[in-house]
């Protein structure tokens, strides 16, 4: 692949598609570099947790063992690497990093050391630019966070620093004395810094010393001004508010199209709907469901309460007596897999899926009518667009990304740009099975139901507008470098 500049862009996260994925931001960091690979020579670090599949992608070791000093000690860290549909990756190895089952901790916890695991991460990410020249380096939610200030600690390094905030709710918040364990002065225990009433907080150091901020969609980028949304942080985000922009995310053509997807049985687009059908009943004969002819509403995530899982279990009842059929997939807290088996134990039309499966989640979009998608906020969501590219309705809360990227049906206007489907303002059980009533009666009108379904699979929600963004955003930066 051709890049039309020569200035090279490094992306570091915490997961990366298809290498590591626990949510969208694993999506993020494979759509994004790609998209910009035309015109940049992007890379993505991340680190090598153990489940990887070093074997189906090619990962090597780099021959580059080195070591970190953080604190007073010293620790082992081996860089690894592959290509991967025209981006460069590293993997960062190192024990106390690396040697884990998960890549966080077992679901819903995290494990004690992340702010050392993660610290680790963000000073090998260094010793990479140490090696390396990159121009930008572009850190991505509070796991790569710390390295925007070790940058700026770091003279012999000149490169510029863009930080995404992709989720407001997870800042990496840790006692104060992780700044010894870290080796960091005690000068950066200010509230301008890295405080954070009396703890330290990583997702700081991106919003302090990054030279640009972004986030994942332009109305979150309001929301997270205000007490609402900000975590704590709106009022350090306000002051830092020159840098920040909010830029859409955008989904990955190839991966996520009903024509190319190769997880599919029987592929189809916007003038073979009715393949869709016939995913449809291979899906009910995997699952065991009759009545394909009734409408099918899938709910795909984690089981937090951002997610608006508490909603959704509460509504259920109230749901599987309408003529339709429920199907979920996701991971998270025992206390919703318990709630949510006790709700389909009682109702045929209910199935669950606990885990996390890619081929399963695709299948899905495929057979499905309707996304069921009540977050109480999101800072951009991926889901609801990849349900309208699979001809699914989403029905959504008007928050966040959502905001941005569904439109109430009311407002139906085919000459634009812009998805559409069933949008609540209330959050609450009774206005989402009102949402749900309201998708069984749209149902039942085939003529505009396709209407809609045809429109928003034409829509453009791919990851080229929002590499164009960046784009602008990193000629602006590069720009003003010397
Ligand atoms: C986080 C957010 C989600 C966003 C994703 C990618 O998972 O919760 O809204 O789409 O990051 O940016």
């Amino acid at each position: 692949m051709g890049n039309s500049n020569n200035k090279t862009i490094l992306f570091a996260a915490s997961e990366a598609f298809p290498f590591a994925k626990s949510g969208g931001l694993a999506d993020v960091m494979h759509s994004l570099p790609k998209a910009l690979s035309k015109e940049y020579r992007t890379s993505v670090i991340i680190p090598l947790y153990q489940f990887i599949d070093k074997k189906k992608y090619g990962i090597s070791s780099l021959g580059e063992n080195t070591h970190v000093i953080m604190g007073k000690n010293d620790y082992f860290i081996e860089l690894y690497g592959c290509q991967y549909e025209g981006v460069d990756y590293y993997f960062v190895y190192s024990p106390s990093l690396s040697d884990r089952p998960f890549m966080y901790g077992p679901p819903e916890e995290g494990y004690e050391d992340n702010a050392h695991r993660f610290a680790l991460f963000c000073q090998a990410i260094i010793q990479l630019l140490k090696q390396k020249h990159f121009d930008l380096l572009h850190l991505n939610d509070w796991q790569s966070a710390m390295s925007a200030l070790f940058v700026k600690e770091e003279s012999s390094i000149d490169t510029k620093v863009v930080y995404t905030i992709h989720n407001m709710a997870y800042q990496g918040i840790f006692n104060k004395d992780t700044l010894d364990q870290l080796g960091l002065h005690h000068d950066y225990f200010t509230p301008e810094r890295l405080e954070f009433y009396g703890d330290i907080n990583f997702m700081k150091s991106g919003i302090a010393y990054a030279d640009g901020i972004t986030t994942v969609s332009p109305s979150y980028c309001g929301e997270i001004l205000s007490p609402e949304f900000g975590n704590g942080l709106d009022g350090f985000l306000q002051f830092h508010s020159s840098k920040l922009k909010g830029i859409l995310n955008g989904l990955d053509d190839d991966h996520f199209s009903p024509q190319k997807d190769m997880l599919l049985e029987k592929r189809y687009g916007p003038k073979k709907l009715k393949d869709k059908y016939i995913n449809k009943k291979l899906y009910f004969r995997s699952i065991g469901f009759n009545d394909p002819e009734k409408p099918l509403f899938i709910f795909i995530g984690r089981f937090t309460w951002q997610k608006g899982i508490d909603i959704l279990v509460d509504a259920l009842n109230e749901m599987a007596q309408m003529p339709i059929s429920i199907s979920i997939l996701g991971e998270g807290d025992l206390k919703y897999r318990q709630k949510l088996a006790k709700v389909a134990l009682k109702h045929k039309n209910i199935s669950l899926f606990f885990g996390y499966d890619e081929s399963v989640s695709h299948k899905m979009y495929a057979a499905a009518d309707f996304l069921l998608m009540p977050s109480l906020f999101e800072p951009c969501g991926l889901n609801q667009m990849i349900a309208m590219k699979y001809g699914a309705i989403p029905i959504v809360h008007g928050v966040g990304g959502l905001k941005d990227t569904v439109s109430p049906l009311e407002k139906f206007d085919a000459k634009a740009d812009i998805g559409y489907g069933i949008v609540s303002k209330k959050k609450s059980a009774e206005a989402l099975a009102t949402s749900v009533q309201k998708a069984v009666s749209l149902f039942d009108d085939k003529k505009k139901l396709n209407r809609i379904i045809l429109h928003n699979m034409n829509v453009d929600f791919s990851s080229r507008k929002s590499a164009e963004r960046y784009s602008e955003l990193y000629t602006e930066l590069l720009q003003n470098s010397p």
